[in-house]
């Protein structure tokens, strides 16, 4: 599989206008301790971009950043050359058409998948026939027929991480976010979601942040990868290129990764 991932790739990665930036981002909750210390990143229009490092890192912070859930102490987000800093939620969302795909939960577990879509989709997509086109595209898309039925807290880890995914690209994001979407999971489920991910990208046009604790399983998905570590981008570059980063193998890899 990993193959058919890196000749898709080359395709892909000639696209480098930045469509989010990151400018000079601090963040702390508590006084004295920085969570996120002057960083600075930019992602490109339709790249799959990943963003790796230990767990209590600020992976899911920096996410909310970008949503608006969290505000940073200083410093700017740019989308499309605008400064969305002070914007709520709801206009990033509508206006900029962000989307995240939540590390945990994102969906009502008392509701069945059908429902779930429902939900969601009743306050996105106004026009009761375009919604229910929509969610009948997701769940032959995510292959949820089977389950439509079934209340999501019975289903498997996969079937739930394929529900939220439909679920988060109800509203037609160009941008969607995805908090360790492989997290979790056994090898062949981690494959179809790769797969998916990597689809998304092509046939919806997305461009897509996406975050992992762990390295080998995100890597074959993404164009280009940043390493937080210490409250700061220690690498960046393509996957290729932090494997190699003295500062990657230093403050994340550790010196015994190997990549499959
Ligand atoms: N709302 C909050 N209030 C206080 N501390 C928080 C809050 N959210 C996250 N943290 C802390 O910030 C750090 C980064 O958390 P998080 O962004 O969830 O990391 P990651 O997603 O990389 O595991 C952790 O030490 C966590 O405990
Ligand atoms: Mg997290």
């Amino acid at each position: 599989m990993s193959s058919v991932i890196k000749k898709f790739r080359i395709t892909k990665i000639k696209n480098s206008k930045p469509l989010i930036s990151l400018n000079k981002i601090s963040l702390s909750f508590k006084k004295n301790h920085l969570i996120l210390d002057n960083l600075s990143l930019n992602i490109s229009k339709g790249q799959v971009i990943g963003l790796l490092g230990p767990n209590g890192a600020g992976k899911s912070s920096l996410m909310n950043i970008i949503t608006g859930a969290i505000k940073p102490n200083f410093g700017n987000i740019i989308i499309n050359g605008e400064d969305i800093t002070q914007y709520p939620i709801y206009i990033r969302t509508k206006k900029f058409r962000i989307s995240l795909c939540p590390q945990i939960g994102g969906f009502f577990a008392d509701l069945s998948t059908e429902d779930n879509l429902k939900a969601v989709g009743e306050i996105l997509i106004k026009d009761t026939k375009s919604r229910n086109l929509k969610i009948e595209e997701l769940i032959s898309k995510f292959e949820l027929d089977a389950v439509r039925k079934v209340e999501a807290k019975f289903l498997s880890g996969g079937l739930k991480r394929r529900l939220t995914i439909s679920m988060s690209l109800l509203g037609d994001p160009e941008i969607l976010l995805m908090d360790e979407p492989l997290a979790a999971l056994d090898p062949q489920t981690i494959q179809m979601l790769q797969n998916i991910i990597i689809k998304l990208q092509s046939e919806y046009n997305l461009t897509i942040f996406i975050t992992d604790h762990q390295a080998r399983d995100l890597l074959v998905v993404c164009d280009k990868v940043f390493i937080l570590a210490n409250s700061k981008i220690v690498a960046e570059g393509t996957p290729n290129e932090v494997m190699k980063n003295e500062n990657a193998t230093k403050h994340y890899f550790g010196s015994n990764f190997k990549f499959k």
